[in-house]
């Protein structure tokens, strides 16, 4: 708590009183309990700010999504289950923990969804990780399937589904039938996302209740071309292109 003698001193989080600190637009809430939005920290929003600007140049663009990304795998993470673990330390006392049970895969969305895989790679080693090739077309924006490669096994995995833009939810909706189709059961999914519009995230929170959505943003909505607003334009073009 502050110091009376000298407020000026304080550091972390309270450094200033809420009155004092500059104010942000943070998610849209959700109340759906299978969608997840991460803690609205300064530390998220000011990732967000600035892979939002238009003028964020490419390197910065990647390295700034990249720590986004890594926060939504660790967030993910906490919703596969464990089980106890007792171990012993090295000055032969025990602790008992925990530990992750169970086989992961993750399935990226190509193109856009591939820009995540690094970040699941970086808190899995050695993950499998299974590929779904949708494009929206860009008149209807409709999705259309043209390939897919996913581990043989993945009906015993658990699925990180990952595609950082969700806007008419059409691509996930399609991408989550065909895991579905290869007998991936619906509570054994975990969709990772960057920004979401309301009106996707809702009608995929309805129709698959048993998947739980983890994104950063929920944002305002979508505009005439079904682009994410205020969104950060195409994702796909910022990181692999621009
Ligand atoms: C983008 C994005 C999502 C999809 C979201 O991909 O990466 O996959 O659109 O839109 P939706 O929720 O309305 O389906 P796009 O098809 O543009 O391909 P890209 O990943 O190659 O950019
Ligand atoms: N895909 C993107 O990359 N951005 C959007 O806003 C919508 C779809």
């Amino acid at each position: 708590s502050a110091n009376p003698q000298s407020p000026a001193q304080e550091v972390g989080p309270n450094y200033k009183p809420a009155e004092q600190k500059p104010t942000a637009t943070v998610s849209n809430p959700i109340s759906y309990e299978n969608v997840h939005i991460l803690p609205q920290t300064p530390q998220l929003i000011a990732l967000l700010t600035m892979i939002r600007d238009k003028n964020t140049a490419r390197a910065d663009f990647i390295f700034y999504s990249n720590r986004i990304i890594r926060l939504l795998v660790e967030e993910g993470l906490n919703h596969l289950p464990v089980v106890g673990h007792t171990i012993t330390t090295p000055v032969g006392r025990t602790y008992s923990g925990v530990k992750f049970q169970g086989k992961i895969c993750g399935v990226s969305i190509m193109r856009a969804g591939e820009a995540m895989e690094q970040g699941l790679r970086d808190c899995c080693r050695s993950v499998r990780i299974g590929k779904i090739l949708i494009q929206r077309d860009e008149e209807t924006c409709k999705p259309k399937l043209f390939y897919d490669k996913l581990p043989e096994d993945i009906a015993e995995r658990w699925v990180l589904l990952l595609d950082p833009m969700f806007a008419t939810g059409g691509s996930a909706t399609m991408a989550v039938d065909v895991l579905k189709s290869r007998g991936v059961p619906e509570d054994r999914i975990l969709f990772l996302n960057l920004i979401a519009s309301p009106e996707g995230v809702s009608s995929f929170a309805q129709r698959f209740p048993k998947l739980r959505v983890v994104t950063a943003f929920v944002d305002q909505g979508l505009d005439e071309k079904n682009y994410i607003v205020p969104g950060l334009g195409d994702f796909g073009d910022r990181f692999y292109t621009m």
